[in-house]
């Protein structure tokens, strides 16, 4: 039987809830009769609703997955959280087979649910398709594992990696295309965070229902700047200042403290995590914020458009230190190449993240 490719269904069908279901994971779920035939297929739709197992199974008559097969991407739960646990609605529907990418990552529960299965007597296939699997749900593993947010830049560049001219022109570097890609990124985070300076340069709006900017000397324009018409909005600023005492509801103004003259950036991460609940962030900023940023980085989205600056100049993408020598240059691993014409863009993870994944 192929699994792999009813994996790769799973994963398409999670991939739908993208937006929808954190801090869950995302889940998608096939499953084929004992003719192996597809009978049903599901997904985990919304943060506590159903999931994808339970979603499936519960389109089928009573008995018509007896003998089946089910496939899905991650293990099946075994505790009762907002929903009772699939691992027992399998067994109780008769399935005889299950199929999982992998094993549920939160080190308390993972396991359980293939154990409850095996002691049913069901047969359980493991780690099929586990990197995919794996990387579908990168935020909630890092979640589980390490509690701490997973953070994303996006850039886009030209070829030789500027971000806009010595003067600063900027819009647009890349196509219609490659910028509507970055509204379905955008949807994969908790948040997008940006900078005061490209809030002032850019005036951008940037759709979101959550938005962070760091804005160390309060200097945008809280009243008029377009990202602060709509959303969820989370400005940090010196802790030494005094925030505007009125402002517009949405805003939430929180002091942090100062690193080397500029705002503790692990401070700001860990204050979206631990008191926001906020899993994962997109950095959209200029140089000088992904560059700070890159240490913490577990992903890259990077952009490129067809286009050669030339000089010295222009604005780079990221603008952190001198590297002298070549072996102490940030390394990142090339996970997928898109083109969205006539760019192309490049997603990239750290390169020691596959011990991690
Ligand atoms: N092509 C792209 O993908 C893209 C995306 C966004 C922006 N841009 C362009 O980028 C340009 C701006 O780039 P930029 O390098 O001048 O600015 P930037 O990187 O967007 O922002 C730098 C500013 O962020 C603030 N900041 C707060 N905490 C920081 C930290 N820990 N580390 C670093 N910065 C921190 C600082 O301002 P304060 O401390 O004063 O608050 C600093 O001046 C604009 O022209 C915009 O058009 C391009």
């Amino acid at each position: 039987m192929d699994y792999e490719n009813l994996m790769k269904k799973c994963i398409e069908l999670a991939g739908k809830a993208e937006g929808a279901v954190s801090p869950n994971p995302l889940v998608g779920c096939v499953v084929l009769n004992s003719d192996e035939k597809i009978i049903s297929e599901g997904y985990h739709k919304k943060y506590g609703e159903n999931h994808a197992e339970r979603d499936a199974l519960l389109k089928l008559s009573e008995d018509e997955a007896r003998g089946g097969t089910l496939i899905v991407n991650l293990e099946p739960c075994s505790h009762f959280g907002k929903t009772p646990p699939c691992a027992d609605l399998i067994i109780e529907k008769g399935l005889k087979k299950v199929v999982i990418g992998m094993k549920d990552p939160n080190p308390i529960v993972s396991g359980r649910g293939l154990e409850k299965l095996k002691n049913a007597g069901i047969e359980v296939i493991e780690g099929v398709l586990e990197e995919d699997c794996r990387r579908l749900n990168e935020v909630f593993i890092k979640d589980m594992t390490e509690n701490k947010i997973f953070v994303a830049i996006k850039t886009a560049t030209t070829l030789d990696g500027k971000i806009a001219t010595a003067s600063g022109s900027s819009k647009w570097i890349t196509s219609d295309g490659a910028r509507a890609e970055v509204l379905n990124i955008r949807n994969r985070y908790d948040c997008i965070l940006t900078s005061s300076s490209t809030v002032i340069a850019d005036n951008p709006t940037m759709r979101h229902k959550t938005k962070v900017v760091l804005d160390r000397t309060l200097k945008t324009d809280f009243k008029t700047a377009n990202i602060y018409k709509e959303g969820r909005i989370f400005v940090f600023y010196d802790e030494k200042l005094v925030a505007p005492l009125e402002h517009a509801k949405n805003l939430n103004f929180i002091p942090c403290p100062i690193e080397n003259g500029r705002l503790d950036l692990e401070y700001v991460f860990e204050k979206l995590y631990l008191e926001e609940g906020i899993k994962s962030v997109l950095i959209e900023a200029g140089g000088r914020l992904n560059g700070s940023a890159l240490k913490f980085a577990d992903k890259i989205y990077h952009f490129f458009a067809p286009k050669i600056l030339g000089d010295n100049s222009g604005k780079s993408c990221y603008d952190f230190r001198q590297v002298e020598d070549i072996s102490d240059a940030e390394n990142f691993r090339i996970v997928s190449a898109k083109t969205f014409s006539p760019d192309i863009m490049l997603e990239l993870v750290k390169s020691d993240s596959v011990k991690k994944f």
